[in-house]
């Protein structure tokens, strides 16, 4: 029997009180529970954009902003938008472009169901570990289309079920058992038991590449990382 709502309204709600309970804990707890590789995957998913951009980039569920700053470095002259549900993780978003004083990097609230931009406004789209976390991600995937130009690109970064029996047996362990644990020592302990629960409830990745499919997308691709602990599944919208 889950302890958590996993889609609608109700998770919405409290998913965003959630994050804005953790944001201050959240990068520390990030890099030290995933002990570093967190920036590997996000690396990779900034490595899967198009060399060449016309338009600005929007990161969807941008927390913290750590997406952004690494399409900055990876892309110094293009605009990054990053956009998130939570007040609070905002709040620490803006605190640091300022503090890193990061030009081009805007950050505002919203609601990746509901975004607030034309039609056609960004080459691409990221998410990172945020799609998992939307209410409706139906909703949410014909909203990334309806933003994106004609040819951008969609970039999912998200957890999922390793596929190695054997490995996935230790992972299950430390993510379900260990984690929230630690988790419960610094941050609002629920949340880190939501975490484990919500991977779990996560659609598998031909599921996945399913709904981006029905969304319209085209030319999807799944690439694992990491044993199958994290999933980059990227698109195109047509041109
Ligand atoms: C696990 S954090 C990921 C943050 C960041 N992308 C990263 O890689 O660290 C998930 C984020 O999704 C945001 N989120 C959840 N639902 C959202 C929605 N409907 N629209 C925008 N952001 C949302 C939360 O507020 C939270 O900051």
């Amino acid at each position: 029997m889950p302890e958590f709502t996993h889609s609608g309204e109700d998770k919405k709600k409290y998913v965003q009180k959630m994050f804005d309970d953790i944001s201050s804990r959240y990068d520390f707890l990030n890099h030290f529970l995933s002990l570093g590789i967190d920036f590997y995957w996000r690396k990779q998913l900034v490595k899967s954009l198009p060399k060449f951009l016309n338009q600005p980039i929007l990161d969807v569920a941008t927390g913290t902003g750590d997406v952004g700053f690494e399409i900055k470095k990876q892309f110094p002259h293009t605009k990054v938008i990053g956009l998130d549900y939570s007040h609070k993780m905002v709040d620490i978003c803006r605190k640091k472009i300022d503090e890193r004083n990061t030009p081009g990097f805007t950050v505002i609230q919203g609601d990746g169901e509901n975004l607030p931009f034309e039609n056609k406004e960004f080459s691409a789209l990221t998410i990172s570990f945020g799609f998992r976390n939307i209410g409706h991600y139906s909703r949410a995937l014909s909203e990334f289309y309806r933003v994106l130009e004609d040819g951008g690109t969609l970039h999912i970064l998200e957890f999922a079920e390793p596929s190695s029996k054997l490995f996935g047996a230790v992972y299950r362990w430390y993510f379900n058992t260990i984690l929230p644990r630690i988790g419960a020592l610094f941050s609002r302990s629920d949340a880190y038991r939501y975490l484990p629960e919500s991977v779990e409830h996560f659609p598998p990745r031909d599921d996945l590449s399913v709904m981006i499919k029905n969304a319209g997308f085209f030319d999807i691709d799944i690439k694992d990382m990491t044993l199958g602990v994290v999933t980059l599944a990227t698109a195109k919208k047509r041109i």
